[in-house]
């Protein structure tokens, strides 16, 4: 009997250790190739992309929020989609696009805080396919270039905001801070749960399954959602597609990854992370918004960013005709031509022990900061990202070899302290990254000196370097 018992209760017990490996195993395969990619790209496209940042003649308050800053009615912010038209769209195009400046994955809006669906969506007639001239889905397309394009593919949706229905009541920064009030004033006859039922889970639903694949969901503004539906979409999520990465903004802690929003985390951060950052100030397209990022600079971020372990969710906001601006074409074609050269040390690699070194040469970084001036924004309230040029050097690891990005370096030689001969790191061979170019180098026990490339003017001054090690 106790033979049974203590077999019956190891069996149990060892079965419950490989359903919790085989769990195990299968979330860190569904994670695999989003911890490889990287780079994604993020797309905020509305209705608010017609208006371009104005309204009524003016410069509209709260950029793709508008509606509700400008207080607008439901009534009049849906006339908007009377002349929707992205006569312009070319779904490929825009996937090539991120492929072109090597990016891994595309995350669009399916619907924004306004409401509106920009999917064809039988659940709910706010939508682009029944409420505009151009009367059909344009994510359709889009899933089908990302699938064709080996692109992977999410949708953002705005879970917690929902201006067109009335049951979704907010609570930041102050109670009803981001409600429709013109149309719906009462927050306290508000009840989240008829509006989860009633448009929350067919649209989850309908995006699960109108478009095969879909790799994630990314949802925003949690809000005042109950941990029993955060629970409860998950699972409805997984069942649908089990392989679906889902972001922490469903809420309640149940999301596969964080999310960092305009910001870089501090240091290096071993659980998945993605930063969401703009290129120019906003997220929608806003006509005046032409300051944007510098392909340095956003380069810089990326390395920075993968340096510690996260990935780079860089967002461009396509105009209403369904245009990518020629400023984003511009900065991502210029950051493509770098990836295409310098991406091996990119994709697939984890943090190194170091992340960052400085490089001594202080006394130059005004010059290029200066130079980079017109292109390089200051800080902005919600961008908080630093736009500062500092030459310095960022490091990742993969197959064993050491890769060093030495970054708006402006001397003739450099010396990397933390590959010095001192540290036991026995270097064999120092290669440039996208080149055949002989490198001259030299372990002192200062450090790993090596002469620098020349770069012309247009290329992104930053030099990737694979450090083989014995
Ligand atoms: C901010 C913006 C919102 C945007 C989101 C992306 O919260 O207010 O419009 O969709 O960032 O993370």
């Amino acid at each position: 009997m106790k033979t049974i018992f203590t077999r019956t209760f190891f069996c149990t017990l060892a079965c419950l250790f490989i359903r919790i490996g085989s769990t195990k195993a299968q979330t860190s395969d569904k994670m695999d190739w989003w911890k490889d990619a990287k780079f994604g790209m993020f797309m905020h496209w509305g209705l608010y992309s017609k208006t371009a940042g104005y309204w009524n003649g003016h410069k509209a308050k709260g950029n793709e929020h508008f509606m509700i800053h400008e207080k607008i009615s439901l009534k009049e912010y849906a006339a908007i989609a009377d002349d929707f038209n992205p006569v312009n769209y070319d779904a490929e195009e825009w996937v090539l696009t991120a492929k072109n400046a090597g990016m891994k994955y595309i995350i669009i809006t399916s619907k924004h805080h306004d409401g509106f669906a920009m999917f064809d969506s039988p659940s709910n007639d706010y939508n682009i396919k029944t409420r505009t001239p151009y009367g059909k889905d344009p994510m359709k397309a889009l899933v089908d270039a990302c699938h064709k394009h080996n692109m992977k593919f999410g949708f953002y949706y705005s879970l917690g905001r929902d201006w067109e229905d009335p049951d979704v009541a907010t609570n930041w920064p102050q109670k009803g801070g981001r409600s429709n009030l013109v149309d719906y004033p009462n927050e306290d006859i508000k009840v989240f749960s008829r509006y989860f039922k009633r448009k929350v889970k067919p649209q989850v639903k309908e995006l699960l399954t109108q478009y095969e694949k879909i790799d994630v969901l990314w949802f925003d503004t949690p809000e005042l959602i109950s941990p029993a539906e955060s629970k409860e979409l998950r699972e409805l999520i997984l069942s649908i597609q089990p392989n679906c990465i889902i972001n922490s903004r469903i809420g309640k802690g149940l999301g596969d990854y964080k999310v960092t929003e305009q910001k870089i985390v501090k240091g290096l951060e071993m659980n998945p992370w993605e930063a969401c950052i703009t290129m120019g100030k906003n997220w929608g397209y806003i006509e005046y918004d032409t300051i944007y990022k510098s392909s340095e600079l956003m380069t810089r971020q990326l390395l920075e960013i993968v340096s510690k372990g996260g990935n780079l969710l860089l967002n461009n906001g396509p105009t209403a005709a369904g245009e990518i601006t020629s400023l984003a074409q511009e900065r991502l074609a210029k950051m493509g031509k770098w990836m295409k050269k310098n991406s091996e040390g990119i994709y697939g690699s984890k943090p190194w022990i170091t992340q960052v070194e400085l490089l001594s040469n202080a006394k130059k970084i005004e010059d290029i900061d200066k130079k980079e001036d017109e292109n390089t924004m200051k800080d902005n309230a919600n961008d908080a990202t630093s736009k500062v040029i500092i030459p310095e050097i960022r490091f990742t690891l993969k197959g064993g070899n050491v890769y060093a990005y030495v970054c708006s370096f402006l001397e003739k030689q450099v010396t990397i302290k933390s590959l010095s001969k001192n540290k036991n790191i026995k270097i064999k061979e120092v290669e440039l990254l996208g080149s055949t170019e002989k490198i001259k180098w030299r372990q002192t026990p200062q450090g790993l000196k090596i002469e620098m490339p020349k770069y012309a003017k247009s290329q992104i001054p930053i030099a990737g370097f694979k450090m083989t090690t014995e």
